[in-house]
This record gives structure tokens, sequence and C-alpha cells, in this order.
């Protein structure tokens, strides 16, 4: 979409820009339940948990409320025995995050006396947290004037300020990075961060951004915003073909203990050598993508002979309370 020159600069009218997007968000911002605390360790949590799941699934699912009824405290997830965060965590994915979230659990109360750190770069030490993290808990807990860039930000960013270069590159990471900064208002750090973020998955959207009602139009640079952000060519997945057994004896299943850090702690179908099965039928087909791996996994039933380290039966009746990683569960489901 191409649409008129801007008139304004951003950055030569920074408060008129702020204005714009302020007096917006104070007109439409949505309401979330993270938005109605200023606890750093509940914004926490939202934070992590938003980085692998939409908004929308979060909130029909109350997985939010639900994992802080659970752990309400960091002394509580501190205390916690590794099965139960992870069952809490279950069918959100990416399950070192949970794992770090109770690492930095702990890390406030041995290193800072159990209250959190207000300042991005002291955040930043915890496990798990990168620079966007910190700078979320900084400004959304403690309304300090610490900027964050996301996949939204970044997309509004590159547009307002006709950035060309790929976002996914360092350089670009440190061009968006340093207007983050520069346009971030000192005063209202809290509301300008949810608004420029709320303002790229509301109007500035990847494919249609809606330009014709932006608040921030006349200061925007981009001639071409749909094309913006540019990213990196995209990496390609590899094909990984696995044979696994659906072995049942007397109610118990055969399960596996993950070793791979993707399901560590997840129990999962036990596998076996292509060759091993190769005289073998398999039972049915399943296909499933896992980070950049798309997975083929053949299933047999019945059959091992044997038993390799980390293998061992389940009653069937346990499968509820067992972690287990998504895509085995689905497995699970459809074959028994
Ligand atoms: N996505 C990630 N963090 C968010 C937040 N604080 N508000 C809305 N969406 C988000």
């Amino acid at each position: 979409m191409k649409k008129p020159n801007a008139r304004r600069h951003p950055l030569q009218n920074v408060r008129a820009f702020r204005g714009a997007l302020l007096r917006w968000f104070g007109e439409t911002a949505k309401s979330y339940p993270w938005r109605e605390t200023t606890d750093p360790w509940e914004i926490l949590v939202s934070e992590i948990m938003l980085q692998q799941t939409t908004v929308t699934s979060v909130l029909a699912n109350r997985r939010f409320e639900n994992f802080l009824d659970e752990f309400p405290s960091i002394e509580i997830i501190a205390n916690a025995p590794e099965e139960k965060i992870l069952r809490a965590w279950e069918g959100l994915g990416y399950y070192n995050r949970v794992r770090n979230l109770q690492k930095a659990a702990r890390a406030v109360l041995e290193n800072f006396e159990g209250t959190f750190p207000s300042d991005a770069a002291t955040l930043e030490t915890l496990p798990g947290i990168g620079r966007y993290t910190a700078g979320a808990v900084s400004s959304f807990a403690f309304d300090q004037p610490s900027p964050i860039v996301d996949g939204n930000i970044a997309r509004v960013l590159s547009r307002i300020l006709d950035i060309h270069e790929p976002i996914d590159s360092t350089s670009g990471q440190k061009k968006i990075w340093q207007a983050a900064g520069e346009l971030l208002d000192q005063k209202n750090p809290r509301l300008f961060n949810s608004a420029i973020m709320e303002l790229g998955q509301t109007l500035c959207t990847p494919r249609s951004p809606e330009c014709l009602i932006c608040p921030v139009r006349n200061f925007c640079q981009a001639s071409s915003p749909a094309d913006l952000p540019v990213k990196k060519p995209r990496k390609k997945f590899v094909a990984v073909e696995e044979h696994a057994f659906l072995h049942i004896q007397g109610g118990k299943i055969l399960l596996s203990l993950g070793e791979d850090s993707r399901r560590k702690g997840f129990w999962k179908l036990p596998l076996r050598e292509a060759e091993r099965c190769a005289h073998l039928e398999p039972a049915s087909k399943h296909r499933y993508v896992i980070t950049h791996h798309k997975v083929t996994l053949h299933l047999y039933r019945s059959d091992p002979g044997d038993l390799l380290d980390g293998e061992k039966y389940h009653a069937l009746t346990e499968l509820e309370s067992l972690p287990i990683a998504t895509p085995v569960r689905k497995i699970l489901v459809a074959e028994q």
C-alpha cells in the first residue's frame, strides 16, 4: 500500500508523537488481567507465557490466572517439584521457560532478599530473562523508563522510521532498540510501551496495516509500510523420521524420559532405530512440527523385546498426571 509522504518526523517532533500515541491508547486500551497488576512476579509470568502463546489463547483458557492460582508467589514456585511446574505449563510448549521461571524466583530469593530488582540491567542477570523481558518487567511493574522491543514493536518502529535493515540482523536489532529508547516516553514508560505494542497488535499489523486510522500516521516515514519489516531469509525445516512403539501390557505402557533439551523431563514414546523396525508394519503415521524439525513418526504396536536407558512402564491410569510432550499426548489420545 502506497501512502502520501509523512509531514512530520517522529524524532524531531517526539513530544507530539508520544502525545498522539498515548491519546489513542487512553481511548482504546484493551483490558488484560496482567494490566490490572504491578506485581513483578505476575508481570514476569505473563511475559514469559505470552512469548509462546497468543493473547487470545492465554485469555480463553485462563492460563495466566490458573498458573498464578497455583504459584501465587516466588516462595511457592521456588519450593515446588519440577513435575508440578511442568504439569502447570503443559500445552504451552518451550518447557525450559517454566524451569527458568522457577530458577529466576529462586535467584530473587537468594540474591535479592525476595524483592525483584526494578532496573532492566539487573533483571537481565536472572535466569531466562532476556533484554525484552527485563525491559517489560522494569516498565510494566515499576514504571521505569526501560525500552522494550518484541515482534510487534519492531514492526511498528521499522515502519515509523522506515528502517530497511533486517530486524533479525545485529545491525537491525541495534537500530530498533535505539529507536525504542529514543521514542520512549520517559514520564510514562508503562503506558508508552503498552501503547506501542498494542498499536502493532491492532492497527500496524503485518500484511494490511490500517494506516488510514493510525493515530501516528502523520509521523510515519514508511512509503510502503506493508513491505516492512525486512527479515533475513528463512531457515529451512529439517525432516526427521522417528520410529516409536506403542507397547501396552497388563494396563501398563512403556514410556521413555526424553533426554534431548527440547523434551527434557517429558515422557515420550520409546524410539528405536529405523533398521530395527524395517521388517515391521507401522500401525499409523503421525506428522508434527517442533522448532525447526518436521517430524514423521512411524508408530508400531507392541514389540519391545528390549528396554533402553530411561524407559519405564507406567500404569495407563497415571498418564493424566505425567508430564508428556504435547505431540506425544495427541498421539496417545488418537491411538488408545
Ligand atoms: N504480549 C506480550 N506481552 C504483552 C503484554 N504485556 N500485553 C499484551 N500483549 C503482550
